[in-house]
């Protein structure tokens, strides 16, 4: 459990990226994109990613609308991937996906900042709103050069290919 200190430097951390998002709009030249949406309360993000030849992750951005806590997530989650590997960029998410199960982050991880939103895992309703632009992201990644797929906060996972 984070002491009030710790507490308060992960808000400042959550606000800080809620109002100045970072890699915010659309992509030019994006090869991947999807659609997510937390179904309990309709918010969307979409993603758009430049993936180079050697599977680089070379930009990626996000748009939509949400609360600040899907705001501030899709913004950290623009962060770690910018530069990363496609793989690290699915390690990533594993990794994010396993701190909102577990409530910490799990010991090999490499979030940084992005531990800030481990508590949210207290509040199951909120687990969607800071998981919605990493599934969304992993679908943009799983998908092929000119589609666009969809995802949902309430599916378990993202199959390979996905349409
Ligand atoms: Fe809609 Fe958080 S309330 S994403």
């Amino acid at each position: 459990m984070p002491d009030a200190t710790l507490e308060e430097l992960y808000r400042e951390i959550l606000l800080d990226h809620y109002r100045n998002p970072r890699h915010h709009g659309v992509l030019d030249g994006a090869n991947r994109h999807a659609d997510g949406s937390n179904p309990l309360c309709g918010d969307q993000v979409m993603i758009e990613a430049r993936v180079g030849e050697d599977g680089t992750v070379e930009a990626v951005t996000f748009s939509g609308v949400g609360c600040s806590i899907s705001q501030a997530s899709s913004s950290m989650m623009t962060v770690y991937v910018s530069g990363q590997s496609t793989a690290h960029a699915l390690e990533g998410v594993q990794r994010f996906q396993q701190m909102m199960l577990a409530g910490e982050a799990p010991e090999d991880s490499d979030l940084g900042d992005i531990e800030a939103l481990a508590g949210v895992a207290k509040f199951p309703a909120r687990v969607k709103c800071a998981s919605l632009a990493w599934k969304t992201l992993e679908q943009a990644l799983r998908t092929a050069d000119g589609h666009t797929s969809t995802v949902t906060t309430d599916e378990k996972g993202v199959s390979d290919g996905g349409s």
